[in-house]
């Protein structure tokens, strides 16, 4: 069973959602449109991983994108999602899911790459899927976040241990991946992308100000966001 789908861990990350104080709405989804916006959107065929309840995927084709392919491995997550006429969803896991070549224009992914064991795969699956000057544009939890076995608020640790992390989020054994920043861009490197950006999405004192919750993610960095091209 898909993590999202076990009721206790999904109710505890909907209400975190619901609150809209939680780092997505705060930091990632703004830092995630902006690197969109320098993208080419309008005709665009898009592909969005781990879409969840397709936010991301009905925000590029409200801005123009031809069709937006969202796979999600949540039962749960689909069946809530937003529906649009140029979205489609498809229920699959993305670490076996693949595409023609040259089939997709843009790959986008929120907060859902550190579930995906093999990384190297997916981004050589990717770079096939990618039109000529096609783009990448992912975000996933920080591997400062990811790095420690024993997670702790503030304390990075094994850090150039890559592999399985299991947490308590909601409910215990949630299983996710770290990979070091250096290592993420060298598997982009060698499958023929360009990195054209990375950024560390941070509260800003005045967002810490309003909402002092916020205030632990000035301390250490929640979120990796790159984007890349082929
Ligand atoms: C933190 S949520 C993010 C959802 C959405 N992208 C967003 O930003 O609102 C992570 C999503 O990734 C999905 N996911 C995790 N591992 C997956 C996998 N191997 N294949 C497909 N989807 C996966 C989950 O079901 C969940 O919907």
């Amino acid at each position: 069973m898909s993590l999202y789908d076990n009721p206790q861990f999904l109710e505890g990350y909907r209400q975190l959602r619901r609150t809209g104080q939680g780092i997505n709405d705060a930091l990632e989804i703004p830092a995630m449109d902006a690197v969109l916006a320098a993208l080419p959107i309008a005709g665009a065929r898009v592909v969005d991983l781990g879409c969840g309840e397709g936010g991301l995927a009905v925000r590029l084709a409200a801005a123009g994108a031809a069709e937006v392919l969202a796979v999600d491995a949540s039962e749960q997550m689909l069946a809530a999602a937003v529906r649009h006429p140029r979205v489609r969803y498809e229920r699959a896991d993305v670490a076996a899911f693949d595409l023609p070549h040259g089939s997709a224009d843009l790959v986008v992914s929120s907060m859902a790459l550190h579930y995906v064991e093999d990384f190297v795969a997916l981004v050589a699956r990717v770079a096939g899927w990618l039109a000529s000057g096609g783009a990448f544009v992912f975000s996933v939890e920080h591997p400062m976040m990811t790095a420690p076995v024993v997670a702790a608020d503030c304390l990075v640790d094994n850090y150039a241990d890559e592999g399985r992390r299991e947490r308590t989020w909601f409910v215990a054994g949630v299983v996710k991946y770290h990979r070091t920043i250096g290592s993420i861009v060298a598997t982009l490197r060698r499958h023929g992308f360009r990195l054209e950006s990375l950024d560390e999405p941070l509260p800003t004192s005045d967002q810490v100000a309003t909402c002092p919750h916020l205030a632990i993610h000035r301390r250490r960095p929640p979120i990796l966001l790159i984007s890349a091209r082929t």
